[in-house]
């Protein structure tokens, strides 16, 4: 088969609805373009328009995920021997032809995920924005010299790499994430097996070329596409192998359990950022309107797919008419389409027909929980739609954006993650009841507040338990170099993001140099200074 860099775009089918070409996926393995071992495939749709044929990938087996892993495992002595500052100027290289294609990877991401071109182009900016944060990291990578407490010896530490990475993410920021995992990971001298997500196969596929269009080495990044039960489980399963010496995961809670259990028995390192029920608090003393503009942004922007998105909107019972009576302006007149076609959509289709219909079962257990439903009508179709909804309905899986109030805490709606355009409105008493609130679900990735009372700010963020924290400002839009990552139900801890990832991509390797010519024993040979008697009494003085 062909090398990465030797071979274009393989078109299938050059009619598609849209006119958009369907193209022949590969895995890429030590730099070659390889179907799967058993010729299984999978196709990828545009949500907006599901005739419209993105690509056919390999539906990749146990053996495809071997193969990538002993890649990986082959490339790792040249990689993590190679200057970290050589590796810099890779991840650079990445960013700038990442700047390069941008437009296109932007529209790309629109076509294979329905994000809005706006949204699309932040998900790709964040990815350049790591790329461009890692690239001097190379430069820096700091280990510490440390005073021994014994003469004429010293003590360092280095950054390892941990080895063999398995890098699994949701198809909801199909650039940003696997760049904020794999360039941390590859800055440190790790290799990844990167499984794509089934619903953005393509988008995937067109980053792992300009990774190696960088001077990215061969195995160092090996993409194998499949499904999370398939691909991405063999690849979990390889853990009890020891063939991985490193899960990064992001995606639900419960398959995230499952990593965790599977890492944890063998001692191997797991990354996990998972659900979350973000709470957004509205007190008397905020800017109502500013207040209005960040929870209906937090709520249907990217259609209610973020992890970071507004879960539970927790209004002050004294302002609570006067914040509805405008966040429902807002909402009824929401613009709905698909963003290739129409400018100034807040939303369009949901990611695919697989999120559109675990959507529709969170509205249903919305509607069983016994709260009051005052907006939504689930699928948008010919028949039912929102005013402003401008796509055609049947074409693509689009859905209403959903309001349900007198939300309480003994609600399943009020604790279950709805990944999807709807929002459950709680009242609060005051500020305590609030946060008790806010600090009631199981999750613990972000929160926010609105408040222009400086004590309340300060109680809120001491007070909530969650991974990020917005103060007037929305639940979503952290950005590239701050830590990322959620407590509770929401993670086992580990960060992405910023500076503090290098922890979860390498470890601490504690040196010793002795340099005294005999051997001085830590703690029992160490000079003991004794605290002298004096005269002087310090009583006296006053
Ligand atoms: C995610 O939804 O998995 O903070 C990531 C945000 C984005 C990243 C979200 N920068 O909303």
């Amino acid at each position: 088969m062909a090398h990465v860099l030797s071979a274009g775009f393989e078109t299938m089918d050059a009619n598609n609805p849209n006119g958009s070409p369907k193209i022949r996926g590969y895995n890429i393995i030590n730099g070659i373009l390889t179907l799967s071992s058993d010729g299984s495939t999978f196709v990828s749709n545009n949500p907006a328009i599901l005739t419209d044929e993105l690509g056919e990938f390999p539906l990749s087996t146990k053996e495809d995920v071997h193969a990538a892993l002993v890649a990986a495992r082959n490339a790792l002595p040249n990689w993590s021997s190679t200057p970290a500052p050589t590796r810099g100027q890779i991840i650079g290289n990445m960013g700038r032809l990442l700047m390069e294609h941008k437009d296109e990877i932007v529209r790309l991401e629109t076509r294979e995920i329905g994000k809005t071109l706006k949204e699309s182009a932040g998900s790709v900016q964040e990815a350049i924005d790591t790329c461009l944060f890692f690239q001097s990291e190379g430069r820096r990578l700091y280990g510490q010299t440390v005073n021994s407490e014994l003469p004429d010896k010293e003590l360092f530490t280095y950054r390892r790499p941990l080895g063999v990475c398995g890098i699994i993410n949701a198809c909801n920021f199909p650039a940003a994430v696997p760049f904020w995992k794999m360039i941390p990971a590859i800055m440190c001298g790790n290799t990844c097996v990167w499984k794509s997500p089934q619903d953005a196969p393509l988008l995937s596929f067109a980053l792992a070329r300009i990774m190696h269009e960088s001077g990215l080495p061969d195995g160092v990044i090996n993409l194998i596409h499949g499904k999370g039960s398939g691909a991405g489980q063999h690849l979990v399963d390889a853990v009890d192998e020891g063939l991985v010496n490193k899960i990064s995961f992001t995606g639900s809670t419960s398959v995230g359990k499952m990593i965790g259990e599977v890492c944890g028995r063998n001692l191997v390192s797991c990354s996990l950022e998972l659900g979350g029920k973000n709470p957004l608090v509205v007190m008397p003393s905020a800017n109502i309107e500013n207040a209005v503009s960040g929870a209906y942004w937090a709520a249907f922007g990217t259609a209610g797919q973020r992890c970071t998105s507004l879960g539970n909107l927790i209004i002050h019972e004294s302002i609570y008419d006067e914040f509805m009576t405008k966040f429902m302006e807002k909402v009824e007149t929401t613009r709905i389409g698909d963003s290739l076609n129409h400018d100034d959509v807040l939303y369009g289709p949901m990611l695919s027909e697989k999120y559109a219909n675990d959507f529709l079962e969170g509205v249903e257990m919305c509607n069983a929980s016994g709260a009051k439903h005052i907006h939504g009508k689930g699928r948008i179709t010919s028949n039912s739609a929102p005013t402003n909804f401008l796509a055609v309905a049947d074409d693509g899986v689009y859905m209403w954006p959903h309001v349900y109030v007198d939300v309480t805490e003994d609600m399943e709606c009020f604790h279950e993650e709805i990944f999807g355009p709807l929002v459950t409105i709680v009242k609060a008493r005051d500020f305590d009841h609030a946060l008790h609130l806010a600090n009631a679900s199981p999750y613990g990735l972000s929160s926010a507040i609105y408040t222009n009372d400086r004590l309340e700010a300060y109680r809120f963020k001491t007070g909530i338990k969650a991974g990020m924290t917005g103060i007037n400002n929305s639940t979503t839009g952290a950005e590239a170099h701050l830590p990322f990552g959620g407590v509770k139900g929401s993670g086992n801890g580990t960060r992405e993001s910023g500076i503090w990832v290098i922890e979860a991509y390498s470890y601490w390797h504690a040196v010793n140099d002795e340099l005294s010519g005999k051997l001085q024993l830590a703690q029992m040979d160490v000079h003991e200074i004794e605290i002298e008697e004096a005269e002087a009494d310090y009583g006296s003085l006053a």
